[in-house]
């Protein structure tokens, strides 16, 4: 794994790992204006090496928002046709709120985001105003690196150059894409492999018996859950979660109703995963 020991030391952020395989709490840093070279190139590469970034008392307006995420890539739209999310007055930016009228919130099963679609997002960045007042609502992240690596010699040689159907159907309704994606992906800046399903949207396995694709998903489904490979992110009003949506799975704790939790997030435009080696 990564020895931050031997790695040049960051001059501009700070940056502070928050568990062994997931994230780190990026200070030193004004999203509220554009960043210069050094922060931006900081920026990016902690973002390949911590899959997740965290930023707190950052209170960030549209265009703050939308510039963060072009820095790393043409924002995308959901491809889903019904979700418990919401457009915003802004094209660039969704809504996320939830309150003592929703009926249920959106992710609150393992999952990487929209991997249903051809071109799943490269990542999103969730920015909540307005949190539970006695907390609830925090987000879980997986890493997919770590989940892979743990695994035996053996599955990994049995997952290797297998494909799995996403289907975006059963969570988004009719209308919505699916996608076939390899099941062991290469992370195209990192060059790490990682696990590529999940509960949400891997809906079985090509190539293999039908029932001997559904054990080893729920196998996998049961062993990306491992608390050894996930960090629990708790939110407090204007802070941002920002995840490689190519490397680490998310979920969104439901515990918080009838509170409120309200913010905003955008997504960056994808490209296919990258099958392994
Ligand atoms: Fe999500």
């Amino acid at each position: 794994m990564d020895d931050q020991s031997t790695k040049t030391p960051y001059r501009s952020l700070s940056v502070k790992k928050c568990s062994p395989h997931v994230g780190a709490e990026i200070g030193n840093i004004d999203l509220t204006r554009p960043l210069n070279d050094l922060e931006l190139s900081e920026l990016k590469r902690a973002f390949t090496e911590h899959g997740v970034l965290f930023f707190r008392n950052q209170k960030i307006s549209f265009d703050d928002h939308a510039r963060l995420g072009e820095y790393f890539g043409p924002l995308g739209s959901h491809v889903g046709k019904k979700t418990n999310s919401k457009p915003s007055d802004d094209p660039r930016i969704r809504l996320f709120h939830f309150d003592e009228k929703s009926e249920r919130i959106s992710g609150n099963v393992w999952h990487t985001d929209q991997s249903c679609a051809p071109h799943p997002p490269l990542g999103s960045i969730l920015y909540m105003h307005t949190i539970p007042p006695d907390g609830g609502g925090d987000t879980m992240f997986s890493s997919m690196y770590a989940a892979y690596d743990a695994l035996s010699d053996r599955m990994k040689d049995y997952l290797e150059g297998l494909t799995a159907m996403h289907d975006g159907v059963p969570t988004f309704g009719d209308g919505t894409p699916r996608a076939i994606h390899p099941v062991i992906v290469r992370h195209p800046e990192s060059g790490r492999k990682l696990l590529y399903v999940n509960e949400s949207f891997t809906t079985y396995m090509l190539g293999v018996p039908h029932h001997e694709g559904l054990g080893v998903l729920r196998m996998l489904y049961a062993h990306v859950q491992k608390p050894e490979f996930c960090f629990r992110f708790r939110w407090e009003p204007h802070s941002i979660a920002f995840w490689d949506n190519r490397c680490m799975q998310h979920y969104a704790t439901d515990d918080y109703w009838p509170n409120v939790r309200s913010g905003y997030r955008v997504q960056i435009e994808g490209v296919v995963p990258p099958k392994a080696p």
